[in-house]
């Protein structure tokens, strides 16, 4: 079986979805590993390198024609694509079924299956094979990075002969992977932090990184029924939501909004009016752009000035970081593919495995129960 990847076509895309060091383990696993001549270059991997771990390189046409399994990390192959693909592959990454719908649409009918590991279960026996974690991850720490390159003074407390320099504030906004990596990055970078999120259980977490965490008093009660995902809140809970954000968040310097809310718009938790009451030269940083945004009048990809203060929705932080990403990425993806590998050295594309039933979105041309029709 032949394992292959092709350059991402997406220009925001910079990682690869198999590395020298994944393609030497499938090599290990029993199974051939092509890859398109330069798909590695944007993550810092040369031919050479692939070449030397057992890899072949070709050009785009012929890795199509031979896949078995054609993985991606997140452009999804266009039609001039799927006509070369063959009968019966099967294509793998993280396509955001939520938000691209209409590409994954055209699948349909052609004898292929897709499947999107963004479906995942959150169960301990996939957490090596989670692409979310491991790529939210990586965009929290560099969500600070980014932000501590826009604003214009240190993070951390200097004492020098001249003065002091006082620390950086920074509220965190949404506590789940990607929220904890930025607070733990922050603290690290001697920022004075806050966060906040709408699961309770999360302020253990938080305070355990060092940070404050930010309470909202609702008779919506959260407690009761934990959950791994946030829910939509009621109305109320929003409104002073809004409120108690507002209050923090004019002082802060820094501020990293990371909520979502799997299947709907992200929630809005910054509004005009609290950032026309922010300090000059604040910066935020909206992760949630792509789903909506948590911060009014954020733009996916592009740097916005309000009132002086930067506002900055970044297309697609974990790319900005491609080697690491694609480590992390390939490896979740190694680990998912050879779970479904039979004896003979072939995907088992009908395993009743909830991990498979789960994330596949496609199967033979066919949509299945987890096709998400926008
Ligand atoms: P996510 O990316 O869906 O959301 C990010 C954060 O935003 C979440 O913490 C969520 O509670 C928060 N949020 C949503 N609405 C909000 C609002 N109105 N205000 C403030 N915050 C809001 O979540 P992510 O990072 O994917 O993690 C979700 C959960 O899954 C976490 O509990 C995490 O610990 C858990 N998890 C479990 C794994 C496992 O294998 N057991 C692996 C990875 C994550």
């Amino acid at each position: 079986m032949i394992v292959a990847t092709i350059k991402e076509k997406n220009e925001s895309e910079n990682r690869v979805s198999i590395t020298p060091d994944t393609c030497k383990s499938y090599v290990k696993a029993g199974l051939d590993v092509i890859i398109e001549k330069n798909s590695g270059l944007n993550s810092s991997f040369l031919d050479t390198v692939y070449k030397d771990s057992g890899a072949q390189v070709l050009e785009r046409e012929e890795v199509l024609k031979k896949a078995d399994i054609l993985i991606s990390v997140s452009t999804i192959p266009e039609n001039s694509d799927m006509e070369i693909l063959k009968k019966n592959s099967v294509i793998i990454g993280g396509f955001n079924p939520y938000e691209n719908s209409n590409k994954i649409k055209k699948i349909i009918g052609k004898d292929i299956s897709l499947i999107s590991l963004d479906f995942l279960p959150r169960i301990s026996r996939a957490q090596s094979m989670d692409i979310l974690s491991s790529q939210a991850n990586l965009a929290g720490y560099k969500a600070v990075i980014e932000a501590s390159s826009i604003f214009k003074k240190a993070l951390p407390m200097m004492m020098t002969a001249a003065g002091t320099i006082i620390p950086a504030k920074c509220l965190i906004l949404g506590a789940g992977v990607a929220g904890l990596q930025a607070i733990a990055t922050a603290k690290r970078l001697g920022c004075v932090v806050s966060a906040f999120d709408v699961r309770p259980e999360v302020e253990e977490q938080v305070n355990s990184l060092g940070a404050k965490f930010i309470k909202v008093e609702s008779e919506t009660n959260t407690k009761d029924n934990e959950m791994v995902y946030a829910k939509e809140m009621s109305e109320d809970y929003k409104k002073k939501q809004l409120k108690a954000i507002h209050d923090i968040a004019i002082n802060m310097d820094i501020i990293i909004s990371t909520a979502l809310i799997p299947g709907k718009d992200a929630p809005l938790l910054i509004k005009s009016d609290t950032i026309m009451e922010m300090k000059s030269g604040s910066v935020l940083i909206d992760l949630a752009a792509s789903s909506g945004g948590n911060i009014e009048g954020s733009k996916v990809g592009r740097k916005i000035n309000i009132n002086n203060c930067v506002i900055y929705a970044p297309q697609n932080l974990p790319s900005l970081i491609s080697y690491d990403s694609s480590l992390l990425f390939s490896k979740n993806v190694f680990n998912f593919i050879t779970n479904f590998i039979t004896e003979n050295k072939t995907f088992d594309i009908e395993s009743k495995d909830e991990l498979l039933l789960k994330t596949i979105l496609i199967k033979n041309g066919n949509k299945t129960e987890n096709f998400f029709d926008g």
